[in-house]
């Protein structure tokens, strides 16, 4: 691998973050007319958070692999970039959604072509260990993905260097070897991150001996990642209470996988429907990954009914209800949930607490939405539950949202990518006319979503 240029330091409690690309639009801006309910039906792909990491995984087989339902989103499209800078060839297959993915070449990459990805994503830091096994070394660019916190990577570096990597920062970004191979270990991570426990699993399934991850993440698309590495050959035992054993084996194959359906899009058009008066069938969605949502959506006074292919959410009528939120890990409410669903909490009737203890930055969608109208006070304090790690750091972490208050138009700037959506809500549901810039980041997990929100029936139009 050739390193030309060397600049910014990149910083193990959190390397630059860029907000993400807006790649593939050809306009930034939308102006909505609000208070038209939405009503229809939409299709559902595989899972972002899913899919990206399917796509790593297939780096260590020995054969192609083809992974189905992979939506155009531009967080597809940075993995799809720097798996073929290192020699993936990337194809599309014979249905809409098809992947192939040929690893069979893989080969260092140029260190511009890997620097051209800087800042993009969250997703290269899992390309260590697979490329550690395939090559004996890795570049890992500067991280980027939405500006919700910190975003440190000292899990995932504690626990490649306990696999025997070797782990050196440099300007801008991080070089990797593994001089003697990479060794199952004993590892225990201090928070059950989700990235933190995909980097053990895509390490430990070619590494030599058995791992085992005590506090690990268990969301839905690790379980989902867990299915595609067995089908490849990989043997992974999730026990009880956050403990995951890998038996190393020496060689992998490709797979075939249709992705686990996108519950954080599901949960998107769920509380569009609800904030809109409105009534959207999320073709694809499933109540099992969603349990948890749906309880709090009834609770404020959505209703659902659960089909074979997939899942209506509408307003069934009456006044919405206060609800008391804290977001958690799987099996509990979701981080990625709250956004959209603080729009419906503006017109419920009471005060709603949302209590976020996964990102210690999450509510910096919501000064939008006060400009619009609502009533939400954010508090350093833990709030309406029990006390979290964020409670004692000075962190804007609690949000009181009183209800109801009728949202506005108003012009306003996307800020992450969930914010994003969030903001789409409150204009859809405002009364008047909103413009919404920078939108662009909400392609990076929302496939064709101005396509949706025509098929809905909102009203409005866009801007470059
Ligand atoms: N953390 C550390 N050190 C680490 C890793 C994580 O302190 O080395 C902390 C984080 O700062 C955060 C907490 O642990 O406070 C949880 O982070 P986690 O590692 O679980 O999150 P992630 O893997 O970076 C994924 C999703 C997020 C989703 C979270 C939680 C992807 C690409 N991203 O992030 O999705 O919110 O898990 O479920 O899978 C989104 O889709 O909009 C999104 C942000």
């Amino acid at each position: 691998m050739n390193e030309a240029r060397r600049h910014d330091d990149a910083n193990e409690r959190g390397s630059a973050q860029n907000h993400g690309a807006s790649v593939g639009l050809s306009f930034d801006k939308i102006t909505i007319r609000g208070g038209i309910p939405l009503v229809g039906r939409i299709e559902l792909k595989g899972a972002k958070n899913l899919v990206t990491k399917a796509m790593v995984a297939a780096l260590l087989g020995e054969t192609p692999s083809v992974l189905k339902d992979v939506p155009n989103i531009s967080d597809v499209r940075i993995v799809r970039g720097l798996l073929e800078v290192h020699g993936v060839k990337v194809t599309e297959g014979d249905e809409p959604g098809d992947l192939i993915l040929d690893p069979v070449n893989v080969e260092s990459a140029h260190f511009a072509a890997i620097d051209a990805h800087a800042g993009s994503s969250r997703i290269p830091i899992l390309f260590c260990g697979p490329l550690l096994h395939r090559l004996g070394e890795a570049f890992i660019p500067d991280l980027g993905g939405c500006r919700i916190g910190d975003r440190p990577i000292d899990f995932h570096l504690e626990v490649l260097r306990k696999f025997g990597a070797v782990v050196e920062k440099q300007p801008n970004g991080i070089r990797m070897s593994a001089p003697n191979g990479l060794k199952g270990a004993k590892l225990e991570l201090p928070y059950p991150s989700v990235g933190a426990t995909e980097q053990v699993l895509l390490t430990a399934v070619r590494a030599d001996g058995i791992t085992e991850l005590k506090g690990a993440a268990i969301e839905p698309e690790i379980m989902d990642l867990i299915n595609i590495l067995q089908k490849m050959g990989a043997i992974i035992t999730v026990d009880t209470d956050r403990v995951i054993r890998i038996e190393g084996v020496e060689r992998l194959t490709g797979y075939h996988h249709r992705a686990l359906f996108d519950r954080n899009e599901a949960a998107s058009w769920a509380a569009a429907a609800l904030a809109t008066n409105g009534d959207i069938f999320v073709g694809g969605a499933r109540q099992p990954e969603m349990l948890t949502f749906l309880n709090v959506f009834r609770k404020v006074g959505g209703a659902f009914d659960i089909c074979d292919d997939g899942i209506r959410f509408y307003h069934p009528g009456g006044d919405l209800k206060p609800v008391i939120i804290e977001t958690d890990v799987h099996p509990g409410f979701m981080t990625d949930w709250q956004q959209p669903l603080v729009i419906a909490l503006t017109k419920a009737h009471g005060t709603s607490i949302v209590h976020e203890t996964v990102y210690e930055q999450r509510f910096g969608f919501v000064d939008a939405l006060v400009d619009m109208g609502a009533t939400i006070q954010i508090h350093k304090e833990c709030l309406g539950g029990h006390p979290c790690r964020f409670g004692q750091r000075n962190f804007n972490h609690s949000a009181v949202i009183t209800g109801p208050t009728k949202l506005h138009g108003a012009d306003i700037v996307v800020p992450d990518l969930r914010g994003g959506f969030s903001h789409l809500i409150a204009a859809l549901s405002a009364d008047g006319t909103s413009t919404v810039s920078n939108v662009g980041i909400i392609s990076r997990g929302y496939e064709n979503f101005i396509g949706k929100l025509r098929l809905l029936g909102a009203d409005f139009d866009l801007e470059g």
